[in-house]
């Protein structure tokens, strides 16, 4: 453990909080006992509860807990043994989803009546920032206007493109894939993220919609005995911190 863990100026909440982070590792075997719904249900929730950019929540989740494409599923993820789980989560990533969730913001904002600032944000601003048009076409016309208007103030560069959307989308998914694995640990439960898997034939055994990028797949189930191969490595913290 981390000699700063038990530093007598953290708080109690700031002990347990690295106490959680410290406990998840990457599963690569699980038991067969099935997950609760109420509890995959609750680290959903947490999940979701993620910061998204905008707070356009731009992803999806597809929860898998039918045997036969579970089976599927292991053989899509290049027969890894962290594959052979009791539950996978697709975790999507979704650059097609933000007109309409510019309209579930206004729809579903949480007073009585949506200040004028949100309803103008959600109606002018955040279109003319996401809509990148057909083929990319204003995004386009907007990397033009960003290079002129640059020269002589700040301004927000990206998302201009198609491609730049896809990246918008992924950031604020991987904060939820992030609360998803720690929501999980909390719960008992341990969690493996998984990139090794074969996109296009994932393709063929979820229904995932045409746009969504799928930045995960995570097994989850109670750890086996075998869950953690190796001891956990980090880099000294000096080696990627550059303090200004
Ligand atoms: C985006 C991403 C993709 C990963 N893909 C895999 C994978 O396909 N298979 C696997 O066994 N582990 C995978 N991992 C787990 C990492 O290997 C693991 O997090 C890393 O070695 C650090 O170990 P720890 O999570 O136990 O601290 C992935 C992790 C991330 C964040």
């Amino acid at each position: 453990m981390n000699p700063l863990a038990s530093h007598s100026e953290f708080s109690e909440s700031a002990t347990t909080f690295r106490s959680l982070v410290e406990s998840r590792r990457a599963a690569r075997q699980f038991a067969a006992e099935a997950v609760p719904e109420t509890i995959i249900r609750d680290c959903l929730e947490l999940a979701a509860l993620a910061p998204s950019s905008c707070n356009l929540q731009p992803w999806s989740f597809q929860v898998v807990r039918d045997p036969a494409r579970l089976q599927q599923l292991q053989q899509v993820c290049l027969g890894q043994s962290a594959a052979r789980a009791p539950l996978i989560i697709a975790v999507l990533a979704r650059p097609d989803t933000w007109r309409s969730a510019c309209a579930d913001v206004l729809k579903l904002w949480p007073e009585a009546a949506v200040p004028r600032v949100i309803d103008r944000f959600y109606k002018e601003t955040a279109p003319f920032q996401y809509n990148q048009g057909w083929m990319g076409w204003r995004g386009f016309i907007k990397r033009q206007m960003v290079r002129v208007l640059g020269y002589k103030r700040p301004v927000m560069r990206t998302p201009n493109s198609l491609m730049q959307m896809r990246l918008w989308a992924v950031k604020s998914t991987a904060l939820a894939a992030q609360n998803l694995m720690l929501a999980f640990q909390s719960h008992g439960y341990s969690t493996c993220p998984m990139e090794g898997f074969d996109e296009k034939r994932l393709k063929k055994i979820l229904p995932l919609p045409k746009e969504a990028i799928p930045i995960m797949l995570l097994a989850v189930g109670l750890p086996g005995v075998h869950a953690i191969r190796n001891p956990r490595l980090r880099f000294p913290l000096e080696q990627n911190v550059t303090w200004l």
